[in-house]
């Protein structure tokens, strides 16, 4: 139908070109996020507001176009939300993007993915959710300033 079509159409176009794909020199986080399944990694950049909050995002690295269409709608997502708000951002992605199911959308992600799978090169369902979920571990890892690299489960 016609929402789903958009749907598709804002994954591909993001993958294609994704957004805020670039360093930001004066990041207050960092961190390093892998999927081990493939090999692919990316690096992600937070500046926050003087109270805290996500005051812009950015990301660099390699993956496939699921990966880098999630990663760039995640920092324009989370941008202007609390660390807290931008986690349970996440783990509402995580979980859509582990069950196939999503209270607002009827678990459309989990459709979107199928037909992007020839895009994304290889995978078979558990990977895919690594490859969708790498920027939210990635973003979880900065946001808690631990230092440690993120992997993708
Ligand atoms: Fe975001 Fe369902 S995937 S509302
Ligand atoms: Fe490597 Fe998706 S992140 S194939």
């Amino acid at each position: 139908d016609d929402l789903r079509d958009l749907y598709q159409e804002v994954i591909l176009d993001h993958g294609r070109k994704p957004r805020n794909f670039r360093r930001l020199e004066d990041a207050d986080r960092t961190a390093r996020g892998d999927n081990p399944m493939c090999g692919d990694r990316m690096e992600l950049f937070v500046k926050l507001t003087p109270d805290g909050a996500i005051e812009d995002a950015a990301f660099q690295g390699r993956g496939c176009a699921i990966s880098m269409a999630s990663a760039s709608l995640m920092t324009e997502t989370v941008r202007g939300k609390s660390p807290a708000a931008a986690r349970e951002l996440g783990e509402h992605f995580r979980n859509l993007a582990m069950t196939g199911t999503c209270p607002d959308c009827g678990g459309a992600l989990e459709e979107e993915m199928e037909r992007l799978q020839p895009l994304s090169g290889v995978h078979e369902f558990p990977s895919r959710v690594k490859c969708a979920t790498l920027a939210w571990h990635t973003l979880n890892a900065a946001l808690e300033g631990s230092g440690k690299e993120a992997t993708s489960e």
